[in-house]
């Protein structure tokens, strides 16, 4: 039986156009969300099942990380097919069913969409590899013959993102010489050529199968990376391959705006609820005004904000970048968005107990201090309540409202990242912060997956205390404290507009004023700082509301 699209059911989500611009996006990370049929690996039956936990949480939409068929060489993001689920995850059926059943929850449903580069197994690829030098097939890749006597050296100096270079070598086909392949990233992940009307079309087609499917809208992978300079030049020698300067050949170049100029058209004639998110930097100096030029009113509706992300605990280097993104945004009409964590970063809870609590890149692997793990939790609960009186939209990861930590000891043979094995085993990767969270129970599988399942990654014992189950109702926990705030962000005037007044305010803290006196005080000095006396609390990051406010925490309350 086939199981009808959900547009229809749209409606009881609410035709609101504009909803994304204070939204709250739950990140679900499928494959380690909640896994229904027991194989280890999360899946769709497995969000549909957990649906009503997200809708009392108090979030506006979920965006699933990619869940089409893939050799999962990059955790998904080097796709197969993408007009397909993959097996592991469950079927169209199943997605079309998360959809209509999310938005009877009341919660729209993000996808992911990954168009720097497919799977090197989807079948384009593979016709490229058999087919001539420039063929068709291959001009939809970015193929280019070697440099030196026989070809033997890649075409320029590019550096994969994951270690080694950013070129791999194809056997002779057809005659020719052998040409070499780009690839950002994995070997596993050829970039297409976004100058090919071809690569165009199909995209084009793709967003319509899944609109017409019934999502509200997409992340969009590697938003800023697509158009590449035609020449190829070597990169300097000193360049800093992650961060897009003025020139740089294959971050940020001006041929990717058309390509989101078209896809807003594509989305407004569904409506102006779709929505897309591009995951576009970190952009390096002057990155907020660089990443406004994607947020044009007919471009991309929003895209994150990884300066807030990659931002130290520190009340200066923190109110600069919020500064430095309200301006710009405003600008072009967007809203700021505010990120704390994904599934590529350190989790926050463990960043913030570490000496140094920023990352130099957006990579997890930069920063291995130890962590003092209370020092980041207290940390982590007063960052949640700063970004959700922040104005705009906040992007919230799966597990960190049940305050879990990044797991650093998983044991070697077990890391999937493809980083661990192209960095010659010298980072670990993003596998940390991907294992599977914890519901219920005092043991693993958690409640993931049903008992005597073993989860993809290997849960730590002590996570017993961060389940769902262990946190639910007991109104010092992290999970009670993001469900007070988030039905406090809803239903509160003072946080429903946009405007964010700075108050004058002891060094090392924040203090903002948002609508209807509603005010927002973090303390990440060393000391004690007291709060007015004639006040209102609504919410506190730590457990008390005596005067003065530790370091570390931070208040929501009305009153001067
Ligand atoms: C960004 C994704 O978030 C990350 O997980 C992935 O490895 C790269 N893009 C490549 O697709």
């Amino acid at each position: 039986m086939s199981i009808q699209p959900s547009r229809a059911s749209a409606a009881s989500v609410g035709q609101a156009p504009g909803w994304w611009r204070r939204a709250v996006v739950y990140q679900v990370y499928i494959r380690s969300f909640a896994d229904a049929n027991g194989d280890g690996v999360g899946d769709i039956a497995g969000i549909r099942s957990r649906l009503a936990y997200l809708r009392d949480l108090g979030v506006d939409a979920i965006w699933v990380n990619p869940w089409y068929p893939s050799p999962m060489v990059d955790g998904g993001y080097d796709v197969a097919d993408y007009r397909a689920i993959d097996p592991a995850y469950g079927t169209l059926d199943d997605a079309r069913l998360l959809i209509r059943e999310a938005h009877d929850h009341g919660l729209r449903v993000l996808g992911d969409i990954v168009p720097n580069h497919t799977s090197a197994e989807h079948p384009w690829f593979r016709e490229a590899v058999a087919s001539a030098p420039g063929s068709p097939a291959r001009e939809r890749y970015v193929f280019r013959d070697g440099r030196g006597p026989g070809g033997e050296e890649p075409p320029n100096n590019w550096p994969s993102v994951f270690g080694g270079p950013a070129w791999t070598r194809v056997a002779s086909a057809g005659g020719g010489p052998a040409q070499w392949y780009l690839h950002l990233f994995d070997p596993g992940q050829p970039d297409l050529n976004w100058e090919n009307g071809e690569v165009r079309a199909e995209f084009e087609a793709i967003l319509r199968f899944w609109f017409d499917l019934g999502l509200d809208g997409f992340r969009i992978d590697v938003a800023h990376g697509l158009a590449k300079d035609a020449t190829l030049p070597d990169l300097p020698p000193d360049a800093d391959p992650s961060v897009p300067e003025d020139d740089h050949p294959f971050w940020g170049q001006d041929g990717t705006h058309s390509v989101y100029r078209a896809w807003r058209r594509i989305a407004e004639a569904y409506g102006a609820d779709r929505v897309f998110i591009g995951e576009i930097g970190p952009m390096g100096p002057d990155g907020q005004a660089r990443l406004a030029r994607y947020l044009r009113p007919d471009e991309l509706h929003q895209a994150f904000n990884f300066d807030f992300l990659r931002a130290p605990w520190d009340a200066a280097k923190l109110r600069s970048v919020i500064d430095a993104t309200l301006a710009p945004l405003a600008e072009v009409g967007a809203p700021p968005t505010w990120v704390l964590s994904n599934h590529d970063v350190t989790r926050h809870a463990t960043r913030y107990g570490r000496p140094y609590s920023g990352l130099e890149a957006w990579e997890t692997w930069v920063e291995r201090q130890p962590a003092d793990r209370a020092l980041g939790l207290r940390r982590a609960r007063a960052a949640a309540l700063l970004m959700l009186a922040l104005p705009g939209a906040a992007y919230v990861y799966q597990g960190e409202e049940l305050g879990l930590g990044e797991v650093e000891d998983l044991p070697e043979e077990l890391l999937q990242d493809p980083t661990w094995e192209r960095s010659g085993h010298e980072w670990r990767g993003r596998d940390g912060c991907r294992v599977p969270i914890p519901w219920s129970g005092d043991a693993p599988p958690f409640g993931f997956g049903p008992s005597g399942c073993t989860p993809w990654l290997p849960q730590p014992a002590g996570w017993r205390g961060h389940t769902v189950e262990a946190q639910a109702d007991d109104r010092t926990s992290m999970l009670e404290l993001y469900r007070t705030a988030l039905r406090i962000r809803r239903t509160h005037p003072g946080l429903a507009g946009e405007e964010l007044t700075w108050l004058a305010s002891p060094p090392g803290t924040l203090v903002f004023e948002r609508g209807a006196g509603l005010r927002c005080a973090v303390n990440l000095s060393g000391a004690a700082v007291p709060l007015p006396t004639a006040r209102t609390t609504l919410l506190r990051s730590d457990a008390g509301d005596e005067d003065p406010l530790p370091p570390d925490a931070a208040a929501w309350y009305v009153g001067r």
